[in-house]
Order: structure tokens, then C-alpha cells, then sequence
């Protein structure tokens, strides 16, 4: 089968197609031919030698989240037949991950009826930590929520869960996305210069709490790569009146510095029967920008790299 892998670290060049075998599930595992593989800004970083030390050595595939139609089923497998439409996480312990003609699964759902394999593919992480960051957050229903960075894919996933929890949703977004941000309900304004006053008069002056969810554009581990003075977290600071009340998906540095809280997300997809439901109930969803055939990974990543890709970014096999 045809593959994306990487044999050394440094930069998305060093990402190959390759023709590889097929992997085997292990028990509890299933085998897709993959249809649809969602990109994210943690590819790179894990290209670049994210969490180098915990997986194991190279050549090592990319895509951690996929959707296709089960193809094998390993040892103990029940509840899912050869042939079914699923989708959820790629693990990525192996030489090749979800960006490949065939690809491992140990957590799934079906993907409902009327849900694209692109589409499906676009959810697992930005459902996974958008979730996470809300029950992180501790917001209540009736509460005011400032999402920053709601034009990110993490961003538009936790505006929509946000409004299906009863939140009120105030949402920063660039021109692309603020049209559509809206029209499910989020009261939108830009990011940037006067920001704080654009909010605070949305909000009727009051935020009760804050999700960063903008890309930093550097590693998430990695200080030296972050944003200057942790973006826009002073801001939300400020508009909450509490550090304690700001959580941030992306700029870990700052937030120990200033004293917000955080999500990492341990990769558990306990939850993906629920997000499918709420894809198939129209709740949830993350809009795709762009897909992309397996050998232009470099056009996608140098666009996702851009911090402006304008939605998902998929690989379509
Ligand atoms: N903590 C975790 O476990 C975890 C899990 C997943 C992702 N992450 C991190 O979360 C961040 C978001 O991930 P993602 O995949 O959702 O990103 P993404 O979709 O690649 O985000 C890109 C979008 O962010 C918006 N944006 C760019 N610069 C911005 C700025 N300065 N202020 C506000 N918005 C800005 C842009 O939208 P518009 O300009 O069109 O509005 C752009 O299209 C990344 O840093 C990622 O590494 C963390």
C-alpha cells in the first residue's frame, strides 16, 4: 500500500510516500482502507520530534485521525463488520499511521448516514479537545463563553458544543470563517487591535470565561516557540477578571507563566459514539477547507504551517 512516512526529524520535507505493507490488527483493532485522513498543526510538530522519546523509532507514518470502511478485524473485535463506514483517532506507534491507504484503529464509531468520509475525518481531534477544554473550563449553561481563535478547527468544534450546552458564545474569527461562525449562533467580532473593547461590548461587559483555541504557531512544548507575551491570554485575563477563569489548548508556556489553565489531551476517545451521534444530528461538525490527494502533503502542511488555512485540512485517498 502507499504511505506517508518520515525516517528523520526536521521539517515536513522529509515526509515521503512510500509503498509499505499492509499493517495487521493486533486484538481489538481493526483495519480501514482509508477514504479520509484530517490533518493538524500537531503533525508537524511530531515530524519536527514531538514526544520523540515516548514512540517508538523511525521510519514512523503521520495522520492521527481517519475515516474509511473496515476492511479486517483483529482478535476480540465486536460490534463493527467488514465493510462498515467508521472513523475516529490513527494510533501512531507504528510505521505508518492514518495518512495511508490502509490504516490501525483501537477506538471508533460509525460514521453516521449523510456524514462524508471528509467531514468525519475533520472531527476526532478538534471534538476530543474542544470537549475536554469545555469540561476544563468548568462552563455552565447560561454562561457567557469567549472562544478565541474560533476560526481553528478546535475553535469552531467548541463553539458549536459550547451552544448545544446552553453557553452563550462570543467568538474572535478572521474575515473567512466569521460569516459561518454566526450563523450558528456564536456573536462574532475580530482578533487583534481592540479586541478587549470589541468583546466587552458584545459580552455587555461581562466574559465569564475564556477558551484559547488559536494556534501558536510554534511547538506547544516548546517556550522558545510561542507566541510573545502568550498572545491574546492577557487579553482574555482581563476580560475575566481571573487567570483562573482562561484556559488555553495551545500556549502552555504562557499559561504557566500568567497562571491559566490548560488542556492536553491524553488521546482517550472514550466519547466517540457521542460525537458521531452529534455529527449525525448536525451539532457537530468542522468545516473542511481544503483536501488534498497523499503526494501534495507539503502544499497542505505549508498551509497549515501558515496559521491561516481556513478550516480542515484533509487528505482524500
Ligand atoms: N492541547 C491539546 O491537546 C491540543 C489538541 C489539538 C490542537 N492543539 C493546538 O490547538 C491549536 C489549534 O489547533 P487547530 O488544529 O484547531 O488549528 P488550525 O485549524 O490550524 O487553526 C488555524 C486557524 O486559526 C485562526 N488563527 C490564526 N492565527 C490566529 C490568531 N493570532 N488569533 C486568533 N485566531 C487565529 C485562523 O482562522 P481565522 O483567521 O480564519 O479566524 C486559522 O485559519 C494549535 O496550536 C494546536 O497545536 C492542542
Amino acid at each position: 500500500m502507499k504511505a506517508l512516512q518520515f525516517d528523520r526529524f526536521g521539517s515536513p520535507d522529509v515526509i515521503v510516500v512510500r509503498e509499505v505493507p499492509k499493517p495487521e490488527p493486533g486484538p481489538g483493532q481493526i483495519r480501514v482502507a482509508v477514504r479520509a485522513c484530517g490533518l493538524t498543526p500537531g503533525d508537524w510538530a511530531l515530524v519536527d520530534g514531538l514526544f520523540a522519546d515516548q514512540l517508538p523509532p523511525l521510519p514512523r507514518g503521520l495522520g492521527t485521525e481517519v475515516a474509511g470502511v473496515v476492511d479486517a478485524l483483529g482478535e476480540g473485535v465486536t460490534g463493527v463488520g467488514v465493510g462498515d463506514r467508521v472513523f475516529g483517532p490513527a494510533p501512531l506507534d507504528g510505521p505508518t499511521a492514518g495518512a495511508a491507504e490502509y490504516a490501525l484503529m483501537t477506538a471508533w464509531a460509525h460514521t453516521p448516514e449523510g456524514v462524508t468520509a471528509e467531514q468525519a475525518a475533520a472531527l476526532p481531534m478538534a471534538a476530543e479537545t474542544a470537549w475536554h477544554a469545555l469540561d476544563d473550563l468548568g462552563v455552565q449553561p447560561g454562561e457567557s463563553l469567549l472562544v478565541h481563535g474560533a476560526g481553528s478547527t478546535v475553535g469552531e468544534a467548541a463553539v458549536r458544543l459550547a451552544l448545544h450546552r446552553g453557553v452563550r458564545v462570543i467568538a474572535t474569527a478572521g474575515p473567512a470563517r466569521a460569516a459561518a461562525l454566526e450563523k450558528i449562533g456564536a456573536r462574532v467580532t475580530g482578533y487583534g487591535d481592540g479586541m478587549a473593547e470589541r468583546v466587552g461590548a458584545l459580552a455587555a461587559g461581562r466574559v465569564d470565561r475564556a477558551l484559547d483555541a488559536a494556534p501558536t504557531g510554534g511547538r506547544i512544548d516548546r517556550a522558545d516557540q510561542a507566541s510573545p507575551a502568550g498572545g491574546a491570554l492577557p487579553t482574555l485575563i482581563g476580560l475575566t477578571g481571573d487567570p483562573d477563569r482562561v484556559l488555553t489548548i495551545s500556549d502552555f508556556a504562557a499559561a504557566a507563566e500568567l497562571g491559566t489553565r490548560i488542556t492536553q489531551i491524553e488521546m482517550r476517545y472514550d466519547r466517540m459514539t457521542e460525537f458521531a451521534r452529534l455529527a449525525g444530528e448536525g451539532v457537530l461538525a468542522v468545516s473542511v477547507a481544503r483536501t488534498y490527494p497523499l503526494d501534495q502533503i507539503h502544499d497542505a502542511a505549508k498551509l497549515s504551517q501558515s496559521r491561516r488555512p481556513g478550516g480542515k485540512l484533509v487528505l482524500v485517498l
